[in-house]
């Protein structure tokens, strides 16, 4: 089945492209319907508006609380009806109405419940599984539900943390990983392949 997919970030959209360009190969049955950031600035608006898809900024500081900024969220993107939520590096916590309960999936650069929460987003997670001393990390795709990076899991992927690595230097290589994986999930979930048991994702065969 094809899908339509609402696209929500905060910043430079390369997720978003990978996702844009994974929808245009065939990658992904589907296509990206809408995108909101949380910043006005987000680089990710530009990639929307080159590739002619609707968007618009949310943010949170005009809106009174957090649920007032979540239902402006959610103002903007259903009437666009998408079968699923794709967070790309969106960095605000969302309220999932019951609607979109098992529909909104996340990527974050850490392998889950290692290095995430509040607060760990982006070079942070890298900095911190460096000064860890971690040897692997790797990229988590999940489900969201009302808490950061709680969700089931529906893909995990492991890279290697190097001796000589840098924040920058494992994000290139997590982000690699991500690009790589997160479609694949994506794709699944098109097929009508994830099945939710509880919080374990069980991916059905062909
Ligand atoms: C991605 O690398 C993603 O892992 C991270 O933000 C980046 C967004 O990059 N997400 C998180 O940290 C979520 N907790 P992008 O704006 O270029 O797509």
């Amino acid at each position: 089945m094809s899908i339509k997919i609402a696209v929500l970030l905060s910043g430079s959209g390369t997720t978003l492209q990978n996702i844009i360009d994974c929808c245009a190969s065939g990658a992904i049955d589907g296509e990206v319907v809408c995108v909101v950031a949380s910043r006005a600035d987000a680089y990710g608006l530009t990639r929307a508006d080159n590739s002619n898809i609707p968007n618009t900024a949310v943010l949170r500081k005009d809106h009174d609380n957090a649920d007032i900024f979540s239902q402006a969220i959610w103002d903007f993107v259903n009437p666009h009806e998408p079968d699923l939520i794709v967070l790309a590096g969106f960095m605000s916590l969302l309220n999932v109405p019951e609607r979109y309960d098992g529909r909104i999936m996340n990527v974050h650069p850490a392998l889950i419940p290692a290095f995430c929460g509040k607060g760990m987003y982006g070079h942070h997670v890298h900095e911190a599984v460096i000064a860890y001393g971690a040897k692997l990390s790797g990229v988590t795709v999940h489900f969201v539900d009302g808490e950061y990076d709680n969700g089931p899991i529906i893909m995990q992927s492991t890279v290697e943390v190097k001796e000589d690595d840098t924040p920058e230097t494992l994000a290139e290589r997590v982000q690699a990983e991500e690009r790589a994986i997160y479609p694949k999930a994506v794709q699944l979930f098109a097929e009508g392949r994830l099945k939710l048991d509880g919080r374990i994702v069980r991916i059905l065969p062909e």
